[in-house]
């Protein structure tokens, strides 16, 4: 059979992965793919020759134009990162018959819907494993091994860049800027990191996510974003002593308020085999009607392991690019007619559990005038730490863990003890998730 040619928009850390691998495992992925798959064309600007495998054998352009139009070229592998260009390169690679494989989360997040559609239209594929948690196969295994189940929630640790921060910070006491700097220079961080700081990377994720698993549009600007940014080594250090770890999450359930779309940092219990994914790791936690949970893990950044699901998704279409299109799995694990209309949740409606850190005045009845708050809102709560003074201190932190209440209602709680005369400052509020069955 005639090899399959790809064009690679973009040979940086993913795209030399992707041909790093092509090449390598060449006969291995021939043997599954059922003909040979070689990288034709690429676009690049910067790259580093010696360190490419079979670089010799593709023609190196600078008009990605070329590339996408180029009548030798199958697939199109869009690997430039960014939104607007890559938008009007895969439509332009859809327009001329060409299927498009792509890592770019921030391009389907955004505008997945349009360019679904286009698809469907040219009866060509795009295919997108790599845009969500790196090299673990989350999106086929969403879309295609739980597709017997009504999913009710899911929840991920779904940037590496951030669990890799993290980590190094609660084990090894480093610094912030000086961890997110050998991110950068491993490959793991976003082309502007504040996408990973600021959890944009994560709701992009999350958006994807949550549309295969409940059937829903794509609706980035409807996720709740908070980032890493507001840890502190003290929370981590209170979380500890309750039993808990923090981690910065993606969350999406269905309730009868919405569908829940939030991304922030999260205090975990510390016996969840997901509290214990550290470093580069990302994991995501399904939870099936029928199968009950089920958690996925691997890394979620770097050169090759973002680079394997490129390649898994390039075997995938290979397979079934001469079938008739009405017969493939759908982008969005729904068919397109049979998307749902339910709405997304207001994030006043959420309902969970609360780390609240305050400082409070050292005086008799200050944690009575806040107890009583939580009694009016109705909130319970579960435990409470304050910590001794240091000597001399006019203020102390005190720390609750509540039980599930409202977020409207936290917020309000929270609203009148920011009020207090007592209370010095913003009260620190973590959501708590048990991640139980
Ligand atoms: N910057 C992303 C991360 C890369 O750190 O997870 C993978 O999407």
């Amino acid at each position: 059979m005639k090899p399959v040619n790809i064009g690679v928009l973009g040979l940086g850390t993913v795209g030399s992965g992707v041909v790093n691998i092509l090449h390598r495992n060449a006969l291995e992925i021939a043997r599954r793919a059922g003909r040979e798959i070689r990288v034709t064309h690429a676009v690049a600007r910067n790259f580093d020759r010696s360190r490419l495998g079979g670089i010799d054998e593709i023609n190196i352009t600078q008009d990605p134009m070329d590339l996408v139009t180029h009548p030798e070229v199958d697939i199109v592998v869009e690997l430039f990162g960014g939104i607007d260009l890559p938008k009007q390169l895969v439509l332009d690679a859809i327009e001329h018959g060409k299927h498009v494989v792509t890592a770019n989360k921030a391009l389907i997040a955004t505008y997945g819907n349009e360019i679904f559609h286009a698809a469907q239209k040219k009866g060509v594929m795009v295919a997108f494993e790599a845009a969500v948690a790196g090299g673990i196969p989350i999106i086929k295994a969403v879309r295609e091994g739980l597709t017997a189940n009504r999913i009710e929630w899911l929840a991920g640790i779904i940037n590496g860049t951030g669990n890799f921060i993290l980590t190094e910070m609660r084990e090894k006491g480093r610094d912030f800027e000086d961890v997110l700097k050998e991110a950068q220079v491993l490959g793991y961080a976003e082309a502007d990191p504040t996408f990973d700081i600021d959890g944009t990377d994560a709701a992009h994720k999350l958006t994807i996510l949550a549309s295969i698993a409940f059937g829903i549009p794509l609706q980035y600007d409807k996720v709740y974003k908070e980032g890493i940014n507001k840890i502190t080594r003290e929370d981590v250090f209170y979380a500890e002593q309750f039993g808990y770890r923090i981690k910065h999450l993606g969350i999406s359930k269905d309730t009868e308020a919405g569908i829940e779309l939030r991304v922030h940092p999260t205090l975990i219990p510390e016996r969840r085999l997901i509290a214990n994914v550290d470093g580069v790791m990302n994991a995501v936690l399904v939870h099936g009607d029928a199968v009950g949970p089920t958690l996925y893990y691997g890394a979620g950044a770097g050169s090759e392991p973002t680079g394997s699901a490129v390649v898994a998704d390039i075997v995938d279409v290979v397979r079934v690019m001469t079938t008739d299109p009405e017969n493939r799995v759908p982008h969005l694990a729904f068919q397109p007619d049979a998307l749902s209309e339910k709405p997304i949740a207001d994030m006043e409606d959420i309902e969970t559990a609360y780390y609240l850190r305050m400082d409070a005045v050292e005086r008799p009845g200050v944690l009575a005038e806040v107890t009583g708050i939580f009694a009016d809102s109705e909130i319970s709560i579960e435990a409470i730490r304050q910590q001794e003074p240091a000597e001399g201190a006019t203020h102390v932190p005190i720390v609750f863990l509540t039980h599930t209440v409202k977020e409207r209602a936290m917020n309000e709680a929270i609203r009148k003890i920011e009020a207090l005369d007592s209370i010095d400052g913003t009260v620190t509020r973590i959501r708590v998730e048990h991640l139980g069955g």
